[in-house]
């Protein structure tokens, strides 16, 4: 398992809390929408913090191009983070949460985006397999640290169990991941 791919696993679950987010949200589920908010919250805190402590300093220095998407990363990582401060100050479902919630997912999409088609492929070309799996063993460590779930809380889970996982959490590109894609994507029960 590489860096690339376990931020990516990161993206495709938060994705999948953004599809059944806006499900409750169809459903006027409001406890549901408050719920999925804390998990997405929670998501987002572990994942700016891995890229900002230790991935993009790691490939900053690369190459200027690569540079230039740390810089706006870290920059749309800080609007994400004022709109949570934001939306922690308001009552959930009310019609300004649920529109902070709504501009917070579409930065968040955009912003993933850009890292797996811009950064990401630049990244791999970059740096060998051996440095980005030993990023991936820091990143790890670090979840670890920050209470988050990790790939070894997974692994040993069979590959119908995972997409059982995944279809319950509306993991996008679910049948088309192998088992450890599978195992870095889901989160545990
Ligand atoms: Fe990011
Ligand atoms: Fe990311």
């Amino acid at each position: 398992m590489d860096a690339i791919t376990l931020l990516t696993a990161d993206h495709n679950r938060v994705r999948g809390l953004f599809t059944r987010f806006r499900s409750a949200h169809e459903n006027e589920a409001t406890l549901e929408m408050a719920a999925l908010a804390t998990e997405i919250f929670q998501e987002l805190d572990v994942h700016t913090t891995i890229e900002e402590e230790i991935f993009y300093p790691r490939v900053k220095g690369t190459d200027s191009e690569i540079a230039e998407t740390v810089d706006e990363g870290l920059e749309e990582h800080h609007v994400v983070k004022v709109l949570m401060d934001e939306i922690r100050q308001l009552e959930a479902g009310d019609d300004q949460w649920v529109a902070k919630m709504t501009v917070l997912m579409e930065n968040v999409e955009h912003h993933a985006e850009e890292e797996e088609k811009e950064m990401f492929p630049s990244v791999r070309s970059e740096l060998g397999g051996d440095a980005l799996q030993g990023l991936a063993d820091e990143l790890e460590a670090r979840k670890q640290q920050l209470g988050a779930p990790v790939l070894a809380d997974k692994i040993d889970l069979t590959k119908e169990q995972l997409l059982e996982l995944a279809r319950e959490q509306a993991i996008p590109g679910r049948s088309s991941m192998d088992h450890d894609e599978l195992a870095a994507t889901v989160a545990p029960r």
